[in-house]
């Protein structure tokens, strides 16, 4: 069944065109005055100024009157009337809403629908580095990139989201290079052995926190000790096998402990490749490009042009080999987008990645381009802002140091913690059931507040107002989630069952218009790769309910059964949208609180 916005949507717009106008100006939209009627069509004025044109003498609220009498009869509109110079204000008829709600309890998606030509979709995010510590950019890019991931699926096209990790690095060189200086003996650093290595990593996730920082520290003040890096790293990208496998096991360490990383913040990735793998495909790439006559020597340096053709937007070469010969992150990014083609041949790639990085994707996009291997618009970069400490700058620990994501997750969880035993909630609970809910709750809140946020928008970091049961909150979201959770269990232990949905009072009405909502929102929020206008969603549908349930009590005595049996349906239905509104978002409600 279409929405009742679709269905009023069509009555104006034949309106409109049996006047002899544009079907398209007839419109209607969401209200921006609710409190009057839920909806607009303003139409009216656009036909005064097409009638004009004709040479026509009308004004809007002559139009507008003429609509109204052509609708006056549907039997979908209760009231329908004319305000200021010739706006027209709609309202549904009971009938209408009540058979929408009908339909969206008894749809499983609660009226979310699929787009008609699903795309197959690359979604490039998470970008964390191996050894080197995670930052708020990560954090973003994460939780942003997993919401997008899900809403793009939400809508029916195939998702593959790649953790894409940069491990082809400098990074690489300071870790060889600084084990090297620990356990000179290991078989890696022998010239003379080249295959048969041990299997067992000989580094924990540990060591490599610790060797990281203590080689880049050291090359910071020592010029030799940086160019043992730099040989390392080139020998490692030539191919060395002892470099080599020590690169395959600090992969595979920091997999490992990525994979836990991710999971606590509930970040999933179909592809966990990275730079490194694609390193093979670089050699006939490169060739590949020369063949076409779109590289350049320069300097020594490899490098392809991608200004503007009228130089208009200065945009720097793409490198592809440093005059060293060394392998740039243009490079990896452009091998990459070969594997996928190769390998997925998607129809659009998503990369959500630090603002700051536009211009590099700017440039790797036109290379890509003028390779001839995607078109423009097949290669979105979706830059967001940072998040801020409250000095303003990106945030960091409390010790000043970078940022871990367990940190991060620590704090909200204490935050968490507090709020929940400050509001009593879960007294009564055993302690590891009172931390399961802390957990949730400290996640639902850092996620809500970043994704909240129009993308591009820095924000503060602020675990006690996250954390709130008031206000746009996580929280508020889990606690609206959690109550219906609980009217549906006590009415179950009453005996009351479900039953046909009737609406009549006004707080059931806008409910089921809240309802009638989510297939636009989640349309809107994936056209515009904006979770932020999810949030707003679930937030609206969780404020609508608590009106809903002030105005029309559920389970008191004196309550009709059919009407408890129908408020318990509607109940519901708003549960399961919420629950699929928030697990778009990447959050999920506990069962109890
Ligand atoms: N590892 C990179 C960084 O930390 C982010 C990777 C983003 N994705 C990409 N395809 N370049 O900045």
């Amino acid at each position: 069944m279409r929405s009742v916005l679709d269905i009023l949507d069509a009555a104006c717009r034949a309106a409109f065109e049996s006047m002899g106008f544009p079907a398209e100006i007839g419109a209607v939209r969401e209200s921006d005055r609710p409190d009057i009627a839920p909806f607009q069509c303003n139409g009216a004025m656009a036909a005064a100024g097409i009638a004009k044109k004709r040479g026509e003498k009308v004004n809007p609220r002559e139009i507008a009157a003429k609509a109204v009498e052509i609708l006056s009869g549907n039997s979908d509109i209760a009231a329908i009337e004319i305000a200021g110079p010739g706006f027209i204000n709609l309202s549904p008829s009971e009938y209408l809403i009540t058979t929408r709600a009908k339909a969206l309890a008894a749809d499983a998606k609660v009226g979310l629908t699929a787009v008609e030509s699903p795309l197959t979709v690359v979604v490039d995010y998470g970008g964390a580095n191996v050894a080197k510590p995670m930052h708020v950019g990560h954090l973003r890019s994460a939780v942003i990139g997993e919401a997008i991931k899900r809403m793009l699926r939400a809508q029916g096209h195939t998702v593959i989201g790649d953790v894409h990790m940069g491990d082809w690095g400098l990074q690489m060189g300071h870790l060889i290079s600084e084990l090297q200086s620990e356990q000179p003996d290991l078989p890696y650093f022998d010239p003379d052995i080249t295959d048969g290595y041990p299997s067992e990593p000989p580094v924990t996730m540990d060591d490599l926190a610790r060797l990281y920082p203590l080689a880049s520290n050291k090359a910071k003040a020592d010029k030799a000790r940086m160019e043992a890096s730099r040989i390392a790293t080139a020998e490692l990208q030539a191919g060395r096998p002892g470099y080599r496998a020590l690169l395959d096991h600090f992969i595979d360490v920091s997999v490992a402990a990525l994979k836990i990383g991710y999971g606590n913040l509930g970040v999933e990735f179909d592809l966990w490749k990275g730079e490194a793998c694609v390193d093979p495909l670089i050699p006939d790439m490169i060739k590949g490009l020369k063949a076409k006559g779109i590289t350049e020597e320069d300097d020594g340096a490899l490098i392809i042009r991608v200004e503007d053709e009228d130089e208009s937007k200065t945009v720097p070469p793409v490198m592809l080999l440093a005059s060293s010969g060394a392998v740039l992150y243009h490079t990896t990014d452009l091998a990459t987008l070969v594997d996928r083609k190769a390998e997925i041949d998607p129809d659009l790639i998503l990369y959500v990645v630090d603002q700051r990085q536009a211009l590099h994707f700017e440039q790797v996009f036109r290379a890509a381009v003028k390779a001839g291997w995607y078109d423009r618009e097949q290669m979105v970069h979706l830059g967001f802002g940072t998040m801020n400490g409250k000095d303003g700058k990106p945030f960091k620990t409390r010790e000043g140091g970078v940022l871990r994501l367990e940190d991060l997750l620590d704090i909200m969880n204490a935050a968490a913690a507090r709020r929940l035993s400050d509001s009593g909630i879960g007294a009564d609970f055993d302690a590891a059931e009172r931390a399961e809910i802390a957990r949730k709750v400290g996640l639902a809140a850092l996620k809500f507040a970043d994704l909240q946020n129009a993308r591009l928008t820095n924000y503060v970091f602020d675990p006690e107002r996250f954390t709130a049961f008031e206000g746009k909150t996580g929280p508020y979201l889990l606690y609206a989630a959690v109550r219906i959770k609980s009217i549906l269990r006590k009415a179950a232990d009453q005996g009351v069952a479900m039953g046909d949905i009737l609406v009549t009072e006004p707080a059931e009405q806008q409910l089921v218009l809240a309802l009638d909502s989510f297939d636009r929102a989640v349309t809107a929020a994936s056209d515009k790769y904006a979770p932020h206008l999810i949030c707003d969603h679930v937030y609206r549908l969780a404020q609508s309910f608590s009106r809903f349930y002030t105005d029309c009590p559920i389970l008191v005595d004196g309550t009709p059964e059919a009407v408890k049996s129908s408020r318990l349906r509607l109940a519901e239905t708003t549960l399961r949208q919420l629950e699929m509104g928030l697990d778009i978002l990447g959050i999920q409600a506990p069962e109890r609180m």
